[in-house]
């Protein structure tokens, strides 16, 4: 009697196991598959999405022919292959490529920090140009363009004050007026925007600590406190570039003892290489050369204490204009391009080279 009853338990007790560790299966599929892990490589708009943002400047890719690839050839190239893919656009510039003021790589350590010092250095260590526009880094991450001063002083053009909030006025803006070229397609605008995309802000360029980093994964997959949770992203970059003008400063001699601090004359060294090597080196992008022979240097000299629109302090502030038709210009720096201390850095770094004085070589 005992033994039969046994005997018909085990089928009983088998059976609850397996409908006990199915239900235990169940519910840890159904776990797995909404736990998400944030992982270094995530996009940074993707996370948004993930906490209830709504993209923007998304591509709009029912026009024919858009590609991230003709965005990357027209940005660096100046030039791609046709809407129909066959044969080869017009150059959009006979002067530039967007590249002879923007870079395309992540210009600070700490995206937070986007201060003069901290990008010059950064570029120093990376081997980047140093210039005046802002890096299309990060681009898609932005929500205003030609941001403070720039609308400030030229906001009453509407093409500019479009441009503030709207990214594909800002690149017709540029194409035609800072690259002083032609204007670009629609369809070749769509593409620069996929290029953009391709360069958007990662989560591993936030630096987020691993409890902020814990937070946003928890708000996504807890669905709650998303706001919180893009707050603790946006705290980790800046949603534009802020530009500040400033005003030229006429020449004064300096003391000596700054005038022979080699950390200021080194950083201005990196200020004349990075930057403005990088147009005027063998007339790369302007009729002016420039170079590191004494040449150069006491003719930039004489200029700066002349005080025309050739000294160092006027032309960084103020750029030149493209005068009398279509022709290359150079942009001003705004002080987060160019701070005060490093123009000085600049000019103690000329001066001494004026006088045949490399300070990187003397003891
Ligand atoms: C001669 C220099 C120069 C050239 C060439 C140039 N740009 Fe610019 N661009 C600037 C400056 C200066 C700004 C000012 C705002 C900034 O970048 O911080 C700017 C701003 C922009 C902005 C808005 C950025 C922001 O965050 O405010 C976009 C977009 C842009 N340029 C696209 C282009 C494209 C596309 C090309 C090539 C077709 C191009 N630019 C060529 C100098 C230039
Ligand atoms: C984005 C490119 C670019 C950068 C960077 C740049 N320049 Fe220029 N610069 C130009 C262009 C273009 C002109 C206009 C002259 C021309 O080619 O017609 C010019 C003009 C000048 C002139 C006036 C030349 C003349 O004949 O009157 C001086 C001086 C000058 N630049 C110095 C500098 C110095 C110093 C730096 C670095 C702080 C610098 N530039 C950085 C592009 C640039």
């Amino acid at each position: 009697m005992i033994l039969s009853l046994k005997k018909t338990m085990v089928p009983v007790f088998l059976l609850l196991f397996f409908i006990l560790a199915g239900f235990g299966i169940k519910e840890q599929i159904a776990n797995n598959q909404e736990k998400i892990q944030l992982s270094d490589e995530d996009s940074v708009w993707d996370i948004y999405e993930k906490l209830g943002k709504i993209k923007i400047n998304q591509v709009n890719s029912e026009i024919e022919g858009v590609s991230a690839e003709k965005g990357k050839d027209i940005i660096h190239t100046g030039s791609s292959s046709k809407q129909n893919g066959k044969g080869s656009t017009g150059n959009q510039s006979p002067y530039f490529k967007c590249t002879a003021c923007h870079n395309t790589e992540k210009e600070f350590s700490d995206l937070s920090d986007i201060s003069a010092q901290n990008r010059l250095d950064y570029a120093e260590d990376h081997n980047l140009p140093f210039l005046q526009g802002s890096s299309f880094y990060g681009i898609i991450n932005r929500v205003t363009y030609y941001n403070d001063d720039y609308q400030k002083k030229y906001g009453h053009i509407p093409i500019i004050k479009a441009s503030n909030t709207d990214l594909r006025k800002a690149i017709q803006l540029c194409a035609t007026q800072c690259a002083q070229g032609r204007e670009l397609d629609d369809w070749e605008i769509e593409s620069v925007i996929a290029y953009y995309w391709t360069l958007g802000l990662r989560l591993k360029d936030l630096s987020l600590s691993d409890n902020d980093r814990n937070k946003i994964e928890e708000s996504i997959n807890q669905k709650s406190k998303q706001s919180e949770a893009i707050q603790l992203i946006e705290a980790r970059f800046l949603s534009k570039s802020p530009a500040h003008f400033a005003e030229d400063k006429a020449f004064e001699k300096m003391e000596s003892s700054v005038m022979e601090n080699k950390e200021r004359f080194q950083n201005g060294k990196k200020i004349y290489e990075r930057s403005c090597l990088h147009c005027h080196k063998n007339k790369r992008y302007s009729f002016f050369s420039l170079d590191k022979s004494r040449y150069s240097f006491n003719n930039l000299m004489t200029r700066t204490k002349a005080g025309g629109m050739g000294s160092i302090h006027k032309i960084t502030r103020h750029g030149t204009w493209p005068l009398a038709g279509k022709r290359a210009y150079m942009p001003l720096y705004p002080t987060e391009k160019l701070s005060e201390d490093q123009l000085d850095d600049l000019r103690i770094y000329i001066e001494n080279m004026s006088e045949g004085k490399d300070l990187s070589k003397s003891k």
